[in-house]
């Protein structure tokens, strides 16, 4: 029997990169985890629908704490990127994935933000 598979609104994840601890990264997956299991927005509470992961580099060293989402909408799989997250922003972006409103544009940065670089 395969794995239970729980569908979710969308992925978080919470740099823990050496850079982004000394930013206090740790203490911020802490409490956006707390967060996400107090107000049943963590996909295995009932209504819930997000995941959260701790993530190596994700290569904004210089400006982490670092946070990546990922989500699906009609128009396909979205992402973005979030440098010097603190916990109110990770809450409302949270609230945002879960909810499937507009993400908060603060502190945002990458493909939606600006053209991609060639490779
Ligand atoms: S250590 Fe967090 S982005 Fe590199």
């Amino acid at each position: 029997m395969p794995p239970l598979y729980f569908r979710t609104s969308g992925h978080l994840l919470v740099c823990q990169g050496p850079n982004c601890q000394a930013r206090g990264s740790a203490l911020l997956h802490k409490a956006l985890w707390n967060h996400l299991e107090r107000q049943s927005l963590a996909y295995y509470k009932k209504g819930g629908s997000l995941r959260l992961t701790e993530s190596g580099c994700l290569g904004s060293c210089s400006f982490g704490p670092s946070l990546c989402v990922y989500r699906r909408r009609e128009s396909g799989l979205q992402e973005a990127w979030y440098a010097a997250v603190d916990f109110p922003l990770a809450a409302r972006i949270a609230q945002a994935v879960h909810e499937g409103t507009e993400l908060p544009a603060e502190h945002q940065y990458g493909p939606e933000q600006q053209p991609a670089l060639s490779p």
